[in-house]
């Protein structure tokens, strides 16, 4: 059966922005969260306090970051490190995400370590993130394929899955960061995650649509049970340490899909659309969502 309700990850302030060739002002990127949380999403992941030459896009973490954090929503933000976290907890933040890969190629791209290394490199920003209260959410990129490794085998992701969550993360989020997924894939990988005591209420999936493949691999996972589902409004996104990545699923394709299913998002399509329309006037270039462009008229 599906779930009767869906909670929607919204990660385009984090993941659509960071991939933008024009560095966006920083109160346009907090008008974008606050529109975002108006059109009823509930989790909305603000920026990243990583290296700044690293992801020059998100280098205003901290003047952004108090303009939204009155909002009623929830405001998770990632952190590579300790000295990420200590940003991250000066101004207040309480949700917080590390991203491991599941591959040596993109753990050396994206995070200038071994798999391994990453992993120790969390270990204490996820003990001190709980020790202080908060709620550590961990991602794993290239769950699926890898641009220079090729397939990943369900193995490989199932064990750095195990050792996010032995480490004491509250939730993961299954990354096909290049988009290459297909849903008897995720199927696979989801049923073997079970097999391992790693339950569909931990984890949420984080589909790229380089492909065309995010709404079917979306539908397979509800159907092993997860509930929550990353999205970016409009389709912004990409990684911009991963060949060949393009923007996440849109928020607004996932919406129309789920509403359509009789799946309660608590999100105002309308709104949404709205919000997504303003944005990519300020970027200057149509949102390449389908529900976006059929609601607008684009
Ligand atoms: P490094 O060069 O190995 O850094 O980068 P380091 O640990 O050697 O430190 C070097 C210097 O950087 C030090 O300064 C640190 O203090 C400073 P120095 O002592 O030399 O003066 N530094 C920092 N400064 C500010 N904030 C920090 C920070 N950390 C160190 N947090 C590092 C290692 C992890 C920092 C770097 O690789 C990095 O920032 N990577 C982030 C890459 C990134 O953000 N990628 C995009 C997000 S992941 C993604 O999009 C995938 C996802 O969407 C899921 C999916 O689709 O699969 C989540
Ligand atoms: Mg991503």
């Amino acid at each position: 059966g599906l779930p009767t309700r869906v909670r929607i990850h919204e990660v385009g302030a984090r993941d659509g922005l960071q991939n933008e060739k024009t560095t966006v002002p920083t109160e346009v990127k907090a008008e974008f969260v606050r529109r975002l949380a108006a059109a009823g999403l509930g989790t909305i992941e603000a920026t990243s306090f990583v290296h700044p030459k690293w992801v020059p896009q998100l280098a205003d973490a901290e003047q952004l970051f108090p303009l939204v954090a009155e909002l009623p929503v929830e405001l998770p933000v990632l952190v590579p490190n300790e000295r990420g976290l200590e940003r991250a907890l000066a101004l207040g933040a309480r949700r917080v995400a590390v991203f491991a890969s599941a591959t040596e190629s993109f753990a050396k791209a994206n995070l200038n370590r071994t798999v391994d290394e990453a992993l120790a490199m969390f270990e204490p920003v996820v003990a001190r993130a709980r020790a202080e209260g908060g709620h550590v959410r961990g991602y794993l990129s290239m769950c699926f394929g890898d641009p220079w490794e090729g397939a990943v085998p369900v193995d490989q992701v199932v064990r750095v899955c195990k050792a996010l969550m032995d480490m004491g993360c509250d939730e993961l989020s299954l990354g096909d960061t290049i988009g290459v997924a297909t849903p008897g894939h995720v199927r696979e990988l989801l049923v073997s995650l079970g097999a391992q005591g790693i339950p569909a209420e931990v984890l949420g999936v984080h589909f790229h649509d380089t492909y065309g493949q995010a709404l079917a691999n979306t539908l397979a996972a509800l159907r092993q049970g997860v509930t929550t589902v990353d999205a970016s409004a409009g389709g912004l996104g990409g990684c911009p340490y991963a060949k060949s990545a393009t923007g996440n699923l849109a928020t607004e394709d996932l919406v129309w899909m789920l509403h359509g299913l009789g799946i309660d998002t608590g999100v105002d399509l309308g709104r949404l659309v709205a919000t997504s329309v303003w944005m990519a006037d300020r970027l200057g270039r149509p949102s390449p969502s389908r529900t976006v462009r059929a609601l607008s008229h684009q």
